[in-house]
């Protein structure tokens, strides 16, 4: 595994729409296992291939949870219900917090790093990361959805 240096905002692989990936093979695997390592030193919710300079239909999540990482392979949202409105921040836009509104709950289908096709559902933190990070592969960014963003004084440290 290595770690992969993460796109900031105003480069433009981060506008690009991501192509889905066809061949589930050991370069699908290390870009996965890379993105693990990098999310995980990086602290943070999710991260898309772009975001490593990728432009693949690749994903992953992990908010902390008993479900763990989840890798997400040509992801599709299929169903969302509801709403929510919360801060939300993004690795490529560092200590930039703004708040947004999301689904929710959603549902994605998506494959594994094997090809194999999976649903899987996720509600509040979970639906804001699934939805975050399919949007990068469509090559949008929280941004340009943010209600308002935080000012310094509204960030809480951790
Ligand atoms: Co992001």
């Amino acid at each position: 595994m290595a770690l992969r240096d993460i796109v900031k905002e105003g480069d433009r692989i981060l506008t690009k729409k991501c192509r889905p990936v066809e061949k589930f093979d050991q370069k699908l695997a290390t870009l996965l296992d890379d993105m693990a390592e990098t999310l995980k030193l990086a602290n943070g919710v999710g991260l898309a291939a772009p975001q490593v300079g990728i432009l693949r239909r690749v994903c992953i999540v992990d908010i902390g949870d008993e479900e763990g990482l989840i890798e997400l392979v040509n992801p599709e949202i299929i169903e969302s219900e509801g709403t929510q409105s919360g801060a939300e921040g993004c690795l490529s836009c560092p200590n930039e917090y703004g708040i947004v509104e999301r689904p929710m709950n959603v549902t994605v289908k998506a494959q594994n790093r094997n090809g194999e096709v999976f649903t899987i559902k996720g509600k509040e933190l979970k639906a804001r990361a699934f939805c975050h990070e399919i949007d990068h592969l469509n090559g949008i960014i929280f941004k340009q959805k943010v209600e308002r963003m935080l000012r310094p004084d509204e960030i809480e440290d951790d």
